[in-house]
């Protein structure tokens, strides 16, 4: 079979994708990125890509923009909704994953790889997962081979998680965090998983395989907090035991609130797997988490 050459990227605007997209690069594909008006800035520094206007819930120009690409990575997700915009879990995670992967299949796209998160299950308890899991159930019946993806938290300059962790930890000597912080997470730096989707794309062992994407330790985000305060050369900060009771109205009733009521679901639950087959399949040696955390913010 003819090798992949050009790969399709949605979301390549965000966190992850900017970094999934130096993957693709180096790997040697030749990329091409669904931008939505006004997010063209996020690509500054890529010259060498190929920009296409358009938006996953606009699915009469997925088609025409994905034309001629032979790969697709989807990586578009949101964490918190804006319904008065349109931007709701259901529209995005799972109207938006229908319509990309219709698009794939109409153009011939020869491989599908999934963006997911861990905790992505039927009956899930937040929003977040329900619709996420939804999302792959679209990419399962869809023709094209596909790939699923689902990490835990991911970490690297310009995250939304371990990099607030760090302002708080160089802010204040003492942290409120959710129910003492006993909730235990495996957080996977963003080049492990942005190389991971690059080099499925060359390895049919990949094929129809869902993978949970860890790195090799899992830690309360009480640790977390102390890790942090360590590769940062501060003081350990004192937590503060919060309880999730009392910080659900306040995060309901306050839009700017850091965390969504949906998130505070999520946050009561562990996000930890066994990351030994994603490692494994994708030829790839774990990064401590020290180690990755000393590497961003040291
Ligand atoms: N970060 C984590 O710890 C983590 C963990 C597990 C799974 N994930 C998943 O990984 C993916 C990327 O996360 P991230 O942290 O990189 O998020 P992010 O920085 O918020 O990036 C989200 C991307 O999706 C794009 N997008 C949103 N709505 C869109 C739409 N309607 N049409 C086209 N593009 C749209 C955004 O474009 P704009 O730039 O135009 O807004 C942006 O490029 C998501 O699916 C997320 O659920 C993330």
């Amino acid at each position: 079979m003819r090798p992949i050459h050009r790969v399709f990227v949605t979301g390549a605007t965000g966190f992850v994708g900017r970094v999934v997209v130096q993957a693709l690069r180096a790997e040697g594909y030749v990329v091409r990125c669904l931008v939505r008006p006004g997010s063209e800035r996020d690509l500054r520094g890529f010259e060498a890509i190929e920009r296409i206007p358009g938006d996953v819930l606009a699915p009469q120009a997925l088609e025409e923009a994905m034309a001629g690409c032979d790969a697709v990575v989807h990586l578009v997700g949101i964490i918190r909704e804006h319904p008065a915009s349109g931007a709701t879990f259901y529209r995005v995670h799972v109207q938006g994953t229908v319509n990309v992967a219709a698009a794939a299949a109409a153009v011939g796209a020869r491989r599908l790889l999934h963006m997911s998160a861990l905790g992505a299950r039927e009956g899930a308890r937040s929003d977040y997962h329900r619709t996420k899991w939804a999302a792959e159930e679209a990419v399962r019946s869809s023709p094209v081979p596909w790939t699923v993806f689902r990490p835990s938290v991911i970490y690297g300059p310009g995250d939304g998680f371990v990099s607030a962790l760090a302002r708080l930890v160089r802010r204040f000597p003492a942290i409120p965090v959710p129910d003492g912080g006993r909730q235990r997470f495996q957080p996977v730096a963003v080049e492990q998983v942005a190389q991971g989707f690059a080099r499925a794309l060359a390895l049919p062992a990949t094929v129809k395989q869902a993978f949970e994407v860890g790195g090799p330790t899992a830690v309360t985000l009480a640790e977390l907090l102390d890790l942090v305060a360590d590769a940062l050369g501060r003081r350990r900060v004192v937590k503060l035991h919060a309880p999730v009771a009392l910080v659900r109205p306040v995060a309901r009733l306050l839009p700017w609130f850091p965390v969504t009521p949906d998130q505070l679901l999520m946050l009561q639950e562990d996000s930890v797997c066994d990351p030994a087959p994603f490692f494994a399949a994708l030829r790839l040696t774990p990064v401590p988490l020290a180690e990755g955390l000393r590497r961003m913010l040291g």
